[in-house]
């Protein structure tokens, strides 16, 4: 059986004092979430003081990206290094925002996913069609491209140890939510896909839906067979809408 995660990843929204509340309010109903384990992502500044308020809880906290580099002259850069001293036990690598408005490439993502991995971070690889190529129906070969340029780089066995995030790009952001038929079919082509390679890997790994995730859809995708939780971006930005997710997965 493998646990649900249910994931927030806050993208670029926060300030010092909505941090502080919207951890408070996810701490308070975590123990209610049942079996779900729950991560946060926040933007990068405030890492630290999740990992300060979240310290003995059960919910963990990941990075939102990181970077391919280990050290060095790279400015702007955060490394998986400096991550894991911060307590993050995820990585989100390759989201489809990182992908479209900063030009990061298969390749370039399956070099933060190996960064990640690394220094011990599990890595969330995100992956999903364009809606423009849905339309072509293409989406198993956009999504089948993605997760080879990690397979090439990293092996296998490596994706037994990560997270998949399958995000249809048309669904980000959109209220516009995948059916769970639609998501179900992409997941479990993905399964299959990593069981031609290795059947445990297959089996063992997570693969979160993205898109659009509210309380009153996340239940229905949760039940399908091949979806182990979700990766939950607008509504994790309010502790009932985000717990409310994270109970449907329990
Ligand atoms: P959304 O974002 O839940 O706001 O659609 C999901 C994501 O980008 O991970």
């Amino acid at each position: 059986m493998r646990q649900t995660l249910v994931a927030g990843n806050w993208k670029l929204n926060g300030s010092l004092q909505s941090v502080k509340e919207l951890i408070s309010g996810i701490k308070a109903g975590a123990a209610d979430a049942g079996g779900t384990q729950i991560a946060v992502c926040p933007p990068f500044v405030y890492i630290p003081l999740v990992s300060e308020l979240l310290a003995g809880s059960s919910v963990a906290w990941g990075s939102q990206d990181v970077s391919d580099q280990e050290s060095g002259a790279f400015t702007g850069e955060i490394s998986a290094a400096m991550l894991k001293d911060f307590g993050c036990r995820y990585a989100i690598v390759g989201h489809s925002e990182r992908r479209a408005l900063y030009a990061e490439d298969d390749e370039f993502t399956a070099r933060k996913f190996a960064a990640a991995r690394k220094s011990g971070l599990i890595p969330i690889l995100c992956v999903g069609e364009t809606l423009e190529e849905r339309e072509q129906g293409i989406t198993e070969q956009v999504v089948e491209r993605q997760l080879d340029a990690v397979i090439k780089l990293e092996g296998i066995a490596a994706l037994g140890e990560a997270v998949i995030a399958y995000e249809p790009v048309w669904a980000i952001g959109t209220g516009k939510t995948a059916s769970p038929q639609q998501a179900q079919d992409v997941h479990a082509f993905i399964r299959a896909k990593l069981a031609g390679l290795d059947k445990a890997v297959a089996d063992k790994v997570q693969i979160l839906y993205g898109g659009s995730v509210k309380g009153s859809n996340a239940a229905e995708l949760f039940a399908m067979q091949d979806i182990d939780g979700g990766l939950i971006g607008g509504a994790s930005l309010n502790a009932a809408d985000f717990l409310a997710i994270c109970k449907a997965g329990g």
